[in-house]
């Protein structure tokens, strides 16, 4: 099967590496890729918005199944692209159109979804210009401390956390005002949840669902979670606290509720959904869902799916998830981010990269590129390393050795990755 798949991080490493393990795969494409997707495929360098130039190379390409791993072209429609166009309709594609990536696109629909399938999430008022009167009265009504989300996406950084009353009604006036763009057009105002956060993933094919292995994202910069949020620091699967009967509650009020939802308001969502999950004293509640799978959880989940990617990805195409069963490794994986001296602000790129020797261990590359057979830094998350272990301290202590092997100018990591949930 020829394979596009789109994007160019650390998760799009990931899945490069899983689908080049299969016999089924004649030929991978990455659209643009990274310097650790150029040994598994080809890297073409279109980018992810380009509809029209990913579409050309489909065709010229004779691509047979197109997954998208980003949010961006999936809010922006690019599965419908492929569906509008008579030579592209026939491609399998994994991903959800742009009426099911609002499911992301949208926090406010995410929210209204939520409440109409009562799926147990924060309370929440979604305020505009019009109402910011009834957003500030709602913003009373709270205990401190106060969220505020941008509706659209914003990167990762529509998100606002405030202690202060007086502060979070501010911020909400400065998110209508243009904070964040068009983004901030419509401001979800929300209860803080206290709890302890994990990642769900499933695969549906609009009628049936598998779940994946869970996972735990680092999303501080410093250890201890402290500091500034970043794109995510590392990962751990599985978390020790998902257990069977949290996992019942999970799918019983959660997934199915979900999954039953998009096929009652005729959504065909065919692809990865990604719940954000907190569990508060025991109960899972959505945080928020996203519409692909999670970067850097991706680097902790994959390695221990033993089935073949390609036949799940067929599978979810053609409907017939109902047919498939996974295989799970049952030991435990630790990846941990490599990132740029500065990150989540300023940071430097271009810097030489020396590996090491790394052996039992996976190492995806997300901010890399290569220039003259030298491996460079590329982006603030250069790279996760991903070990497994018979323990989360021993997964850790591996993983951490590969870690301090690697080296570049200014190279930070959280030491920590699933310190917490030491067994
Ligand atoms: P989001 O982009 O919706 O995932 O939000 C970013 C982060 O903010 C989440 O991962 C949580 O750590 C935190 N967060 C968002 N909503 C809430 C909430 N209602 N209560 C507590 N923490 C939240
Ligand atoms: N790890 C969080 C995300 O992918 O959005």
């Amino acid at each position: 099967m020829n394979i596009l798949l789109v994007g160019s991080g650390g998760r799009e490493h990931a899945f490069a590496w899983k689908l080049a393990q299969s016999k089924k795969l004649s030929k991978l494409l990455i659209a643009p890729g990274n310097a650790g997707t150029e040994y598994l495929g080809q890297n073409i360098s279109i980018s992810p918005l380009d509809f029209e130039s990913i579409g050309n190379l489909c065709e010229k390409e004779h691509i047979e199944m197109v997954v998208v791993g980003p949010e961006e072209p999936l809010v922006k429609g690019i599965r419908n692209y492929f569906e509008s166009k008579s030579s592209l309709k026939k491609i399998l594609f994994v991903g959800p159109d742009r009426a099911g990536a609002l499911l992301e696109g949208s926090k406010d629909f995410a929210k209204d979804f939520m409440n109409r399938h009562q799926i147990p999430t924060a309370k929440h008022f979604t305020a505009t210009r019009h109402s910011l009167e009834q957003g500030l009265e709602f913003l009373r009504t709270l205990s401190p401390p106060y969220v505020l989300k941008a509706d659209g996406l914003a990167a990762g950084k529509g998100v606002l956390i405030l202690n202060d009353l007086e502060k979070a009604k501010s911020e909400l006036k400065n998110i209508l005002n243009g904070r964040f763009g068009e983004a901030g057009e419509r401001v979800v105002i929300e209860e803080f949840l206290t709890g302890i956060e994990l990642s769900v993933f499933v695969i549906t094919d609009g009628k049936n669902y598998l779940l994946l292995p869970e996972a735990k994202d680092y999303k501080r910069i410093g250890e201890q979670d402290t500091g500034p949020n970043t794109g995510g620091m590392g990962s751990v699967s599985p978390v020790p606290f998902a257990d069977e009967a949290f996992m019942e509650k999970v799918e019983g009020k959660i997934i199915k509720p979900t999954i039953h939802g998009l096929i009652s308001e005729g959504i065909d969502y065919r692809g990865f959904v990604f719940f954000g999950i907190m569990n508060v004293e025991g109960n899972p509640y959505v945080i928020e869902y996203n519409c692909r799978m999670g970067d850097p959880e991706t680097e902790a989940v994959f390695p221990r799916i033993k089935t073949d990617l390609v036949d799940i990805l067929v599978a979810c195409g053609n409907q017939t998830l109902d047919l498939m069963s996974l295989d799970i490794d049952d030991r435990t994986v630790v990846s941990v981010m490599l990132v740029s001296g500065g990150y989540p602000n300023e940071y430097k790129k271009g810097l030489e990269i020396r590996l090491g020797s790394p052996e039992n261990c996976l190492v995806f590359h997300a901010g890399t590129r290569r220039e003259n057979d030298k491996l460079l830094t590329n982006g603030g998350r250069v790279m996760a390393i991903s070990c497994f272990g018979y323990s989360m301290d021993q997964a850790k202590e591996t993983c951490m050795s590969h870690a301090e092997a690697v080296h570049f100018e200014g190279k930070y990591y959280r030491r920590d990755i699933g310190s917490d949930l030491s067994d």
